[in-house]
């Protein structure tokens, strides 16, 4: 039985607005630590999303999972949940800003899932990559923060 492991990254793409904005900070507070980007009418972004899995390579397939699986799995639980949308409206940021380290850390709890709804346990989670722009992007790991739902 291969014991090899691989990586697999993979990129998806959505357009979302936000706003940054902290309900218990005054107007000058939130102006002054987020600028523009707490600008009332929000503002809207392209982001890329890349995440990492690894996992061994299957010596039947050659595969470290199947892609059309992890695109399925994306489109149901990341895009149709992201895409067109306002990051501010959505729940799983009524307590936290929309700013993209936050849209990280939940699209990293999204994905935890994936390898148990594949049956895949082997399957590991490794990184999270957002971009917002061409010049500005963050990635998560997944250590030291809880997020309901995730698992090593
Ligand atoms: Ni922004």
């Amino acid at each position: 039985m291969s014991r090899v492991i691989a990586h697999l990254s993979r990129r998806y793409r959505f357009s979302a607005s936000h706003r940054l904005h902290v309900d218990a900070l005054s107007e000058e507070q939130n102006r002054a630590i987020f600028g523009k980007c707490n600008n009332p009418f929000g503002h809207g972004h392209d982001y890329v999303v890349e995440v990492t899995l690894s996992g061994p390579v299957d010596p039947a397939t050659g595969m470290v999972a199947n892609l059309a699986d992890l695109d399925r799995f994306t489109r149901q639980e990341v895009l149709e949940r992201f895409d067109h949308t306002n990051l501010n409206t959505l729940e799983a940021f009524r307590d936290r800003v929309t700013t993209t380290e936050n849209l990280c850390l939940e699209i990293w709890s999204i994905f935890s899932l994936f390898a148990e709804s594949v049956d895949h346990p082997q399957l590991k989670l490794e990184r999270i990559h957002v971009e917002e722009t061409g010049n500005n992007s963050f990635d998560y790991f997944g250590e030291g923060v809880s997020v309901p739902g995730r698992q090593r």
